[in-house]
């Protein structure tokens, strides 16, 4: 059964969806496994390692996919119009698609996967539960942007993080405020702190604050009779009153800080707007702010996309896919993923494809299969 992984065609995506350690285990597996040339490119995986894991080597897309079983990608495949190639006409009919494939922002993919009766998992929406935690996509991923994001502030920052105590005097260590402490911001914790800052961090979320403390850094506490916890361990949307208060703490907190991280995220709405322009005049000049949330809007509203702008002497980082800027590691983690996401279609004895979709876990990724929209959220 072949087994399909093409080169990433999208602005700005650095990673592949197959590493050298994962062909292998697919080779292993009993698969012919097909990668297309220069795949693993941007992130330093040269063809060679992927011929020496079993690999064959084919020269573009079309060559790549065809007769191919699965197809595993990082983002969805570009369709008419989109780029240079329309990816999804060259796909097989009745092949198994694997891949990040944002059904909200690009809803018209799912129409030709069913016109070619493509079954489709999108891996963003692997639940949260313990026995898929090494298919979750979203953690392996924020967790580098988390790291990630910390070093872009540390690139763009004029000044040191740690203290240092020199003959020639001594330097005070950064300040580093995180907003937003789930898995992005927990890492942006860890990581300014590895670099000798001090951190503070806020979530609205009252289970954050043990996490942050165990950290090592300071939780920012926002008085309130709500709480932030919406279903399935997110945040929920507060009140108005709520984020009247959370700003007046925000801006008090800010200008006491050098670097800001902002992480915050609420499912399926626009990111919360937490710094707005008072706030960034406030802070002392050669601030950085580094907003991790600028594809869903921003946390702050001066930030522009794949930018970073100086407004009243502070830098303001809006690059988006922070994972793509570590993409060796980041395609690492994702091919282990979606390795373990495919064991749950493989049938080990008849080494085989089972398709078949009861496990809770491919009923939640599963967009479409047998020529219609399976996904709830989509069948309208
Ligand atoms: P996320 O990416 O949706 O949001 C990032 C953070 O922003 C969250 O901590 C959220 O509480 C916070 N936030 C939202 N609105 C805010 C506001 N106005 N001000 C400040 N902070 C705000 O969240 P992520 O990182 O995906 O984590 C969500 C939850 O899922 C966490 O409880 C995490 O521990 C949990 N989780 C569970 C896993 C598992 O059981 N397998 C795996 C990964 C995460």
């Amino acid at each position: 059964m072949k087994i399909a992984i093409p080169k990433e065609r999208r602005v700005g995506e650095t990673r592949v969806a197959a590493s050298p350690d994962t062909v292998k285990k697919l080779v292993g597996m009993g698969f012919d496994v097909i990668v297309e040339k220069e795949a693993g490119i941007a992130a330093s995986i040269p063809d060679k390692q992927y011929q020496e894991a079993g690999a064959t080597i084919m020269k573009d897309f079309s060559s790549t996919v065809s007769q191919a079983k699965i197809i595993l990608k990082v983002q969805s495949p570009l369709h008419k119009g989109e780029g240079e190639l329309d990816e999804i006409s060259l796909l097989p009919r009745e092949a198994v698609l694997i891949g990040m494939l944002s059904p909200y922002s690009n809803r018209e993919q799912l129409n030709y996967y069913i016109k070619s009766n493509i079954t489709s998992f999108s891996l963003e929406f692997v639940p949260r539960i313990t026995r898929a935690q090494s298919m979750d996509v979203l953690s392996s991923q924020t967790n580098l942007a988390g790291y990630r994001a910390v070093i872009e502030a540390a690139h763009v920052f004029d000044r040191a993080f740690p203290m240092m105590m020199t003959a020639a005097g001594t330097i005070a260590p950064a300040r580093v405020l995180v907003l937003g402490a789930g898995v992005a911001g927990l890492q942006a914790i860890a990581t300014a702190r590895r670099l000798g800052a001090v951190v503070s961090a806020f979530d609205v979320r009252a289970a954050a604050k043990e996490q942050v403390e165990s950290l090592g850094a300071t939780f920012v506490f926002v008085e309130a009779d709500e709480s932030g916890e919406g279903s399935g361990g997110y945040a929920k949307e507060m009140s108005e009153d709520y984020k009247k208060r959370q700003s007046a703490r925000i801006k008090e907190e800010i200008t006491k800080n050098d670097i800001v991280i902002t992480t915050a995220l609420i499912p399926g709405k626009q990111a919360p707007l937490l710094i707005t322009e008072d706030m960034i005049q406030a802070m002392k000049p050669g601030s950085v702010v580094v907003d991790m949330a600028i594809e869903a809007g921003g946390n702050c509203s001066l930030t522009e996309l794949g930018k970073v702008k100086e407004k009243y002497g502070v830098k303001i980082v809006g690059y988006p896919q922070l994972a793509t800027r570590v993409p060796r590691d980041s395609s690492a983690l994702y091919a282990r993923n979606v390795l373990n996401f495919l064991s749950l279609l493989y049938d080990k004895e008849g080494k085989t494809l089972k398709l078949e979709l009861e496990d809770e876990i491919l009923q939640a990724a599963v967009l479409t299969h047998g020529g219609k929209i399976i996904h709830p959220q989509f069948q309208s």
